[in-house]
């Protein structure tokens, strides 16, 4: 069995830093420490570069057609399938996405499973893709049981919509509670796009009367409250059957709040937030039609004042993972739509997740780089059974590692993106540290920036059953850093 070392460079990982080697054989890490490289078969130089976990975002949307489940061909699509979305995470330093299989009404779970497990098949993905199970209907025969057969068949995590009124995922209350009830009876995490739908949809139609149609009516028809009020109904429903909860792209210091007083009660809720929520504010909605429209994604970018209270929040704990909610539409999609209704919302995000919040982060000092990992790596692994298979550097881990070069300038631009859309958010923003090469299982797939595999190597990923990780932050007391 060959082994490759990863020599000279500073290991961070949700535990700590260290100057370490790593040594990697078979796909996973065999050791970590110092002097490896003597009597392996080959060595990398990692030396002044950051050696870190591959970093697992467990929210993008693949192929997926706009709020609807039976878009007709001409109807609007991501435009990164399995294989090229991948490659872009990968280049991004993304080794573990996770996905949504999406259930139509009326079909089962396991039917739905089948079918995405193909579509992974047809277009094998560049790195591990695990999948959650987006819940339309728990009105059909057996549908109880079904969904509590997910877990077992590798799917602990079930998504739940309470925004979008005007579609099929839109669940009400009574399919909250009974698939909340599924995930405490078979050990699944309940997830939740947290917005008030019904109000929402009040608000929008009365908009579109008054002939307010541009981009920044998506923002003011979709206030903060709608959003926190969600966050507490799905916590008293998943308490009540006794499920976690997981509240997805939180964008705003009252969706903050709510979370934290769910937690200061004790109730099992995590939340995460993504970076466009940290990079831009409302103000990109005031752009001209189009360009304000590349921004549209839901909950909308908010006012200024709320960045400060999710980095806050991202220090304290109180939010546990940033993820990209990668939803990538070609602006010809953007530009079709006659109001902000029809736009569909979502932006690319997947190959840019680690060197923006690097850069916003840890460069510009808001977090430190070990909090950073647990963002992005360690807790997305943990809450979604994937840990410590994935998301650390430790002996028996897979050697999903990416060396990061803290002096290595780029400026972002679709043009040189692997994400077939055709835009970037992040179009022409300056990040000092970026992604030198990345390892997949123990194979170089990214060197110098650029993909380099032959042949893609990743595959569906079955999780485990959710466990509660005690969602500490990384930063430690001077006084448990003395005692290790
Ligand atoms: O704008 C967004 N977030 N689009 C993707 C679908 C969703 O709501 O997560
Ligand atoms: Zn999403």
């Amino acid at each position: 069995m060959t082994t490759v070392v990863i020599e000279g460079g500073r290991v961070i990982t949700g535990e700590g830093q260290v100057d370490a080697d790593v040594a990697i054989s078979d796909g996973k890490v065999v050791a970590l420490g110092r002097g490896l490289a003597s009597g392996s078969d080959s060595v990398v130089d990692a030396s002044g570069k950051l050696v870190l976990p591959g970093c697992v975002d467990m929210h993008t949307h693949m192929e997926a057609p706009h709020n609807d489940l039976d878009a007709p061909a001409d109807e609007a699509v991501t435009c990164d399938d399995y294989r090229d979305g991948t490659i872009a995470a990968a280049v991004g330093g993304t080794t573990t996405i996770v996905d949504f299989a999406t259930q139509s009404p009326g079909v089962s779970f396991t039917d739905t499973l089948s079918a995405w497990q193909a579509r992974l098949a047809d277009r094998p993905p560049a790195v591990d893709v695990g999948l959650h199970m987006i819940v339309t209907d728990m009105d059909f025969d057996d549908a109880q049981a079904d969904l509590e057969g997910m877990p077992e068949a590798g799917v602990p995590s079930f998504k739940l919509f309470l925004a979008y009124k005007e579609s099929p995922l839109f669940v009400d209350d009574g399919t909250i509670f009974r698939v909340a009830q599924a995930a405490a009876a078979a050990g699944g995490l309940v997830m939740a796009h947290c917005e008030n739908g019904s109000s929402i949809e009040v608000l929008q139609q009365q908009a579109l009367a008054r002939g307010d149609i541009s981009a920044i009516w998506h923002a003011r028809t979709r206030p903060p409250v709608t959003e926190s009020e969600a966050i507490a109904r799905v916590a008293a429903l998943c308490a009540l059957a006794g499920a976690p909860a997981y509240v997805m792209h939180v964008s705003c210091r009252e969706a903050v709040e709510a979370i934290a007083t769910v937690k200061r009660s004790g109730g099992r809720m995590w939340g995460e937030t993504c970076p466009q929520y940290l990079a831009f504010s409302e103000e990109v909605l005031l752009r001209e039609r189009v360009e304000a429209a590349k921004y549209l994604v839901t909950p909308p970018p908010r006012p200024p004042e709320h960045q400060e209270v999710i980095w806050q929040a991202l220090r304290t704990g109180t939010l546990s993972i940033v993820s990209t909610d990668h939803c990538p539409y070609l602006t010809k999609w953007k530009a079709a739509a006659r109001n902000f209704y029809e736009t569909p919302n979502g932006a690319p995000g997947v190959e840019n997740r680690l060197e923006v919040m690097y850069e916003l982060g840890v460069a510009q000092g808001r977090l430190r780089p070990e909090r950073l990992i647990q963002l992005l790596c360690a807790a997305p692994a943990q809450l979604f059974g994937m840990y410590p298979q994935k998301g650390t550097i430790a002996v028996g881990s897979d050697a999903d590692i990416v060396i990061f070069d803290p002096n290595r300038p780029k400026t972002i631009s679709a043009e040189t993106e692997m994400s077939k859309c055709d835009y970037s958010l992040y179009e022409g923003f300056d990040v000092a540290a970026s992604v030198q090469s990345v390892f997949f299982r123990g194979e170089a797939i990214v060197q110098d920036g650029k993909y380099v595999a032959q042949s893609e190597h990743g595959a569906f990923l079955a999780r485990q059953r959710f466990l509660a990780p005690g969602d500490r932050p990384v930063e430690r007391s001077e006084r448990e850093r003395a005692a290790t």
